[in-house]
């Protein structure tokens, strides 16, 4: 087998068998090993699933670090490529942000469903380092950090548990690709095969709405953006439960959107002490203040 760099795209190799070519995706990096041992945990799972994923083609020894090579998706964009589009205002701005948000909730969930054997765990374990990741928070008034202790503290004993399974770990948007309606996950370093399934969805919500802060749409209409999405996270949750699988109730949902966004602003606060360019700098601001108007506005509302 021939390998024939591309030098015009980066990123982009062939593989030369036998006359036939293929395209791959080839990524340096320290963890591609466990990454390449993640997609084929993938690809042996189930094969419902395969059309979420790259199909990893090989690990090459260089005298860097290992090289993975992976399917190429082809004609596929980046969701982060397809929101920057989206800088300047029009009238189905929003409705376009909801539909993608939509879209890939809906993918998300059938990939995790289909992908191996769900069941319940304990949450106390990852909501305590969540907690006290709220203890260092600086931007939310000590009234606020207590209201969301003590709301936590009592989810947990009213839902100790909840579905476990199939958790991509880092649902970010350069992490999710788009083709028409077809929706691609990469970069499967930090999946987990025993983690909250909750987790993923909250965490994506978390990270496209902060992307609609920095387009720079008013937080009312990123309030509503999330609003519609959880509830649609929600719903298809009750779909779920009355076909009799194991789902994740309202509850567990209101504790993953406010475990994901105490994480968010905890990392946001911690990237503000780096010396990082004004320009971010503005950006996190506002959206370490849309994280916490949301975070009380959230208390207000669940109460
Ligand atoms: N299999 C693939 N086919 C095409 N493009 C890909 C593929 N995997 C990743 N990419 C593109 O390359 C970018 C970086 O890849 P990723 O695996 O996320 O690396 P990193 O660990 O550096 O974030 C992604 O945001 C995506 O746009
Ligand atoms: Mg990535």
């Amino acid at each position: 087998m021939k390998i024939i760099i591309n030098s015009d795209f980066r990123d982009l190799f062939c593989l030369e068998h036998k006359r036939a070519q293929i395209y791959c995706f080839g990524k340096l990096s320290p963890s591609s090993a466990r990454e390449y041992n993640n997609l084929i945990f993938l690809e042996n799972s189930s094969s419902k699933i395969n059309s979420f994923f790259p199909k990893a083609l090989g690990l090459l020894n260089t005298s860097h670090s290992l090289l993975l090579l992976s399917e190429y998706a082809e004609s596929f964009t980046n969701l982060s490529v397809i929101l920057s589009k989206l800088i300047f205002p029009d009238r189905n701005r929003t409705q376009k942000i909801i539909n993608i948000g939509k879209l890939v909730l809906r993918n998300l969930n059938s990939l995790q469903r289909h992908s191996f054997e769900i069941h319940l765990g304990s949450i106390e374990k990852g909501t305590v380092e969540t907690l006290e990741k709220l203890k260092e928070i600086r931007k939310l008034s000590d009234p606020i950090k207590q209201n969301l202790i003590k709301k936590i503290n009592n989810s947990l004993n009213i839902i100790p548990h909840a579905s476990k399974g199939l958790s991509h770990g880092d649902l970010g948007s350069r992490n999710i690709l788009l083709k028409k309606s077809k929706v691609f996950f990469v970069d499967w370093e930090y999946m987990k095969k025993d983690g909250f399934l909750f987790y993923d969805p909250c965490t994506f919500i978390t990270y496209l709405v902060m992307r609609c802060v920095q387009l720079h749409i008013s937080s009312k209409e990123v309030c509503c953006i999330e609003k519609i999405l959880y509830n649609y996270l929600n719903e298809t949750q009750n779909g779920l439960a009355k076909q009799g699988q194991l789902y994740d109730n309202e509850d567990i949902l209101n504790l993953g959107k406010c475990n994901s966004k105490i994480e968010t602003l905890f990392e946001y606060e911690k990237q503000l002490k780096t010396g990082a360019l004004s320009n971010f700098l503005k950006q996190r601001k506002r959206q370490i203040s849309y994280l916490t108007y949301s975070i009380e506005k959230d208390i207000i509302e669940q109460r």
